[in-house]
């Protein structure tokens, strides 16, 4: 019989946190899984992607192994919502979808727990996985093959703008540009920041965030490779959004706002004289 997975997009990093923090969002790639008799059969997706090499099916059979299940074939089906390539967690929710999937065929026996570490031990950083697994906002770190994970149980009430550009960025070319040292006050000014976003998100605090989301860590560095950054965190201040930051590793750049604020087409009418094409996804966190 078919089983469904539904498995939220996330923004990781939320400015300071890097590595460190992320949020699930309400935009969902589902995953289908059924056991069949032999082979392997995935649909939904790109030819490209339909093979062994697929992330779905290779996080599937990790979980597998783990187990110790031994499988006959698989039939995958994907409904993919979650842009790729764009920073929103589109590789950590093929993980998690197949992590989830794999357990569920093989009868629950592992706890989400055991899942987020192979999930964790897959992309090689927790702060999009940790979100797709619970929902709701994370962190969690990763050390000496053990994840530490906390839930942040953040306040109702702000409005995610995500900024997407129709061109991509691997995450592997954002960490690429990344320096091997950084200044000890660059440590310090996002420790205090990283402290001061969890606290202002847990308490609704909404007007500390646009300090709280700024980062020296990372994102002056990837700003460089996405075309119009500077332009759009222009625009983001103009329109005097709460908060701003570079989802994940980039390219998408997310603004936050209060609900009830309505900036959406005041963005669509500003990007018009941008160099690139962005789109703007409002969205809403994914509680669970
Ligand atoms: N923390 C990761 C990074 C998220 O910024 O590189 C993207 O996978």
């Amino acid at each position: 019989e078919m089983i469904k997975v539904r498995v939220p997009a996330t923004t990781a990093n939320v400015g300071p946190g890097f590595d460190c923090l992320g949020i699930a969002l309400n935009l969902y790639n589902n995953f289908y899984f059924e056991e069949i008799e032999e082979g392997l059969k995935i649909e939904g997706t790109d030819r490209e992607f339909q093979n062994e090499d697929n992330l779905v099916f290779q996080s599937m059979k990790k979980t597998f192994d783990k187990i110790g299940y031994k499988y006959k074939g698989i039939k995958i089906l994907i409904e993919d919502n979650i842009p790729i390539s764009r920073g929103l967690g589109s590789s950590a929710a093929c993980i998690v979808g197949g992590v989830v999937g794999a357990n569920r065929l093989a009868g629950d026996v592992l706890s989400k727990e055991e899942l987020l570490k192979i999930a964790t031990e897959i992309e090689g950083h927790p702060d999009n996985v940790a979100p797709a697994l619970f929902g709701g906002m994370t962190a969690a770190i990763y050390e000496n093959g053990k994840v530490y994970f906390s839930k942040i149980n953040i306040t109702e009430g702000l409005k995610f703008y995500a900024l997407v550009p129709n061109f991509r960025l691997s995450t592997e070319k954002a960490r690429s540009v990344l320096p091997q040292n950084i200044p000890y006050k660059d440590g310090v000014y996002n420790v205090g920041r990283t402290a001061l976003l969890i606290s202002s998100l847990v308490n609704g605090e909404f007007h500390l965030l646009r300090e709280a989301c700024k980062d020296k860590l990372h994102q002056n560095y990837r700003g460089k490779l996405i075309d119009d950054y500077d332009e759009i965190i222009k625009i983001c201040e103009d329109i005097g959004v709460v908060g701003v930051f570079l989802s994940g590793a980039g390219p998408t750049i997310m603004a936050l706002d209060k609900e009830g604020v309505y900036i959406k087409e005041k963005f669509e009418r500003e990007f018009s004289r941008l160099n690139a094409t962005w789109k703007v996804y409002e969205l809403s966190i994914d509680f669970y």
